[in-house]
């Protein structure tokens, strides 16, 4: 069912394809691949993001916010564990647009756009998506897991197909190539 609805997006149209001339400074991306979503995940949604206030729930240090937001009008992201604090304040990354806290003790800050990857748990993100207004868009970042399938209070937008290249960023972890494929999923919430 889900195979119908695919966009696919190839490193030849990404802005983000030549990472060792984009990201040389100490501020941009302060995790390496695998720990956050690779950057060109930006080009793959760039249609649902532009213009909007993107929230991302469960930031870690903020990377593909900062990537983001030439592209969208706000940026906000929620993060509870202080070690990515740490980490951004000890090379001094700017990073202001982070809310530090639970988000399930803060609530849901407002936004048009919610991208997520917080949690293989699908009772734990079935608690955020709860947590989320009616038709705000959310982003399924958790590629092959289709976490979110059984949900009844969300309807399928788009999947989308995208090739990503981090082998300039990439910190070894068993099972994580530094290129590949990957899917995301556009949800609207209902
Ligand atoms: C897999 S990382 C995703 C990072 C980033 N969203 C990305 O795609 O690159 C998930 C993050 O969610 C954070 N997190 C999990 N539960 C949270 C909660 N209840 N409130 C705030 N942050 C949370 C974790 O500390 C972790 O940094």
């Amino acid at each position: 069912m889900w195979g119908k609805i695919i966009t696919i997006v190839s490193l030849k149209d990404m802005k983000y394809k030549n990472m060792k001339n984009k990201f040389t400074n100490k501020t941009n991306p302060v995790l390496k691949f695998p720990w956050r979503s690779p950057l060109q995940i930006i080009d793959a949604i760039k249609p649902y993001i532009e213009g909007k206030v993107v929230c991302d729930l469960g930031c870690a240090c903020g990377d593909i916010l900062y990537a983001m937001k030439d592209v969208t009008k706000e940026i906000v992201g929620v993060e509870f564990d202080i070690r990515f604090k740490e980490q951004i304040n000890s090379i001094g990354a700017d990073r202001d647009f982070i809310l530090w806290g639970d988000l399930f003790k803060m609530g849901v800050p407002k936004a048009d756009v919610y991208f997520l990857w917080i949690s293989p748990d699908v009772q734990y993100n079935k608690r955020i998506i709860d947590m989320i207004q009616t038709n705000k868009l959310i982003i399924d970042v958790t590629s092959r897991l289709e976490l979110f399938k059984d949900f009844k209070n969300l309807t399928l937008m788009d999947v989308i197909e995208y090739e990503y290249d981090e082998t300039n960023c990439y910190g070894y972890v068993k099972g994580f190539e530094p290129t590949g494929k990957r899917i995301v999923r556009i949800y609207k919430k209902i």
